[in-house]
C-alpha cells in the first residue's frame, strides 16, 4: 500500500470554511469538503474508479469525487438528502438559468389560485395563507421541472430529479428553514412541532418570495464562482454520479463493483435523522410515497422502537456485546427496555449494512469511515472499535485509525454532569481494506 498512503485531515466541520457553493449545503453530521478531497486525491484512484458513499447525506463525497473526475454512487434513505446531494452536483454551466427560472416560478405562484390540501404538512408550522403560497412555489417547481420520467405510482422517483429542480427545492428548503427558526431548540438538529393551541407562523408573500429569490441568487453566484475556478485550474471533467434512494440494510449493489468507500455512518447518539429534516420533508410532502413515521422507523439510529425482536449477533464483536450488557443492566429507568432495544436495532442495521457494503467492494478495495464515540449515561459506547469489529466480521481488515478530539453536542446536555463523563467526543477515521 506504499505510494497510496491516504492523507487524513481533521474531519471536524468548521463554519468559517462553509462559504460559496458548500455554504448552501450545511449539514450537521457531515465532514468538510477539504477532508474528502484530500483523501480522494491521495487515494490515487485510476480513471473509471467507482467511489461509494452508502450514507451520503448532503453529498460531500459524491460532489468531491465528481469534481476529481471519479465516478460515484451516493445512497441515502432520506428523500431530502437525495435532493440536496443532487442539487450539489448541478454543473456550474447551469448558473445562468437559475434566476430567470426562479422569477417565472414566483410569478406563476403569485398569480395561481392555489388550493391547499387540509392535511398539507406545511400547516404544522404555517398558517393557511403562508402555507398556500409556499405550496404554490413548490407546485410550480414540480409542474415546470419534474417531468413524467420521474413520476411513478409510489410517488416521484426523487433520484431521477434534475439538478436544476433539486437546486430550486434546496432554495425553498432554506427559505422555510429560516421561517421556522422560532421552533428551533437548543439542539440544532431538532425542529419542534408547535402544540395544537400554539399560533402558526405567518409570513407575507413578499417575505417568502424574497427569501426564496435571495437563496436562488446566492446559489447562482456561488455556482458561477465555481465555474471561474474550474476554468482557472483546468479541473477534470465531472465524473458520472448516481444518487440513489435506498436503505443500506437491504440495498442491492452489484458485487465487487466499488473501488473506494468514503462515508460517515449514522451516529448512535439518538439523532433522529428525519426529525432533523422535518420542514424539508413537509415541503416535499406531495412528492413522497411514504410518511415520515415509516421512514423514521427504517433509519439507522432511529428513536422509534423496532417492531421485530432482535438478538445480539456474534458479528457485532466483543466490544459491542460488553457495551450492550452494561447498558441492559443499568439501573436507570428504561435502560433494559426501550434503550436496549433501540441500541440492538442500531447495531443490527449497521452490521447488515456493512455486510452489503463489503460485498459491493472489489477485493483489495479500501473503505474510510468517519465514526464518533458517545456515552450512554456513564457507559462509553466506543463505536469506532465496534465498527472496526463489525467490519472484520464482514471481510474488512482495519489498516489504520486516526483519532480527533471534538467538542460535541453532548456537551450541552446536562446529563454529562450527572453522569460525570468527559467533555467532547472522539471522531475516528477508520481505514479498511477488503480481503
Ligand atoms: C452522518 S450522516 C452522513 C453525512 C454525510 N457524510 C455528509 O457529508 O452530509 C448519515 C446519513 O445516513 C442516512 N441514513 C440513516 N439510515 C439510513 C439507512 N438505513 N439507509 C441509508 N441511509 C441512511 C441519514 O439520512 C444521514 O443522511
Amino acid at each position: 500500500m506504499t505510494g497510496r498512503r491516504l492523507s487524513i485531515l481533521s474531519p471536524k466541520r468548521n463554519k468559517r470554511l462553509q462559504t460559496g457553493w458548500e455554504g448552501f449545503f450545511p449539514y450537521y453530521a457531515g465532514y468538510p469538503e477539504h477532508f474528502a478531497r484530500e483523501l480522494l486525491r491521495t487515494a490515487k484512484l485510476p480513471k473509471g474508479a467507482v467511489v461509494l458513499d452508502p450514507w451520503n447525506g448532503s453529498g460531500t463525497t459524491t460532489y468531491t469525487a465528481s469534481g476529481l473526475g471519479l465516478d460515484a454512487v451516493g445512497i441515502d434513505l432520506n428523500p431530502v438528502m437525495i435532493i440536496v446531494a443532487r442539487a450539489r452536483l448541478l454543473p456550474p454551466s447551469e448558473a445562468d438559468h437559475l434566476r430567470p427560472l426562479a422569477a417565472t416560478i414566483l410569478s406563476h405562484a403569485h398569480s395561481a389560485s392555489a388550493r391547499l390540501a387540509d392535511d398539507d404538512p406545511l400547516l404544522t408550522w404555517f398558517d393557511a395563507e403562508t402555507a398556500t403560497f409556499i405550496r404554490a412555489i413548490e407546485q410550480n417547481i414540480r409542474r415546470g421541472l419534474v417531468g413524467n420520467m420521474t413520476k411513478s405510482p409510489d410517488g416521484v422517483k426523487l433520484d431521477r430529479i434534475s439538478g436544476t429542480a433539486a437546486t430550486l427545492y434546496v432554495a425553498l428548503f432554506a427559505a422555510c428553514r429560516k421561517l421556522v427558526a422560532p421552533f428551533r431548540s437548543s439542539n440544532p438538529t431538532w425542529l419542534r412541532r408547535p402544540k395544537e393551541t400554539d399560533a402558526r407562523l405567518t409570513a407575507s408573500m413578499i417575505e417568502v418570495a424574497r427569501l426564496f429569490g435571495n437563496n436562488v441568487r446566492g446559489m447562482a453566484r456561488a455556482l458561477a464562482a465555481n465555474q471561474l475556478e474550474l476554468l482557472a485550474t483546468g479541473s477534470p471533467k465531472q465524473g458520472g454520479t448516481r444518487i440513489a434512494l435506498s436503505d443500506t440494510a437491504i440495498m442491492n449493489l452489484e458485487a465487487e463493483s466499488v473501488d473506494f468507500v468514503l462515508t460517515s455512518p449514522p451516529y448512535c447518539t439518538r439523532i433522529d435523522y428525519t426529525a432533523a429534516t422535518r420542514i424539508e420533508l413537509a415541503v416535499l410532502g406531495p412528492l413522497l410515497g411514504t410518511n415520515a413515521r415509516s421512514l423514521g422507523l427504517r433509519m439507522i439510529g432511529t428513536t422509534q422502537v423496532p417492531k421485530s425482536q432482535i438478538e445480539v449477533s456474534e458479528d457485532w464483536g466483543g466490544t459491542c456485546a460488553r457495551f450492550l450488557e452494561e447498558l441492559r443492566r443499568h439501573p436507570s429507568k428504561a435502560s433494559g427496555g426501550y434503550y436496549y432495544r433501540t441500541h440492538l436495532d442500531y447495531f443490527d442495521k449497521m452490521s447488515r449494512s456493512m455486510a452489503r457494503m463489503s460485498t459491493a467492494m472489489k477485493p483489495g478495495a479500501r473503505a474510510v469511515l468517519v465514526v464518533q464515540d458517545s456515552y450512554y449515561k456513564e457507559i462509553h459506547n466506543d463505536l469506532p472499535t465496534v465498527i472496526g469489529e463489525i467490519g472484520k466480521a464482514h471481510g474488512l481488515r482495519l489498516t489504520r485509525r486516526e483519532d480527533f478530539h471534538l467538542r460535541s453536542m453532548s456537551d450541552i446536555n446536562p446529563a454529562r454532569l450527572t453522569y460525570k463523563r468527559p467533555s467532547g467526543a472522539t471522531e475516528s477515521v477508520l481505514c479498511f481494506a477488503k480481503k
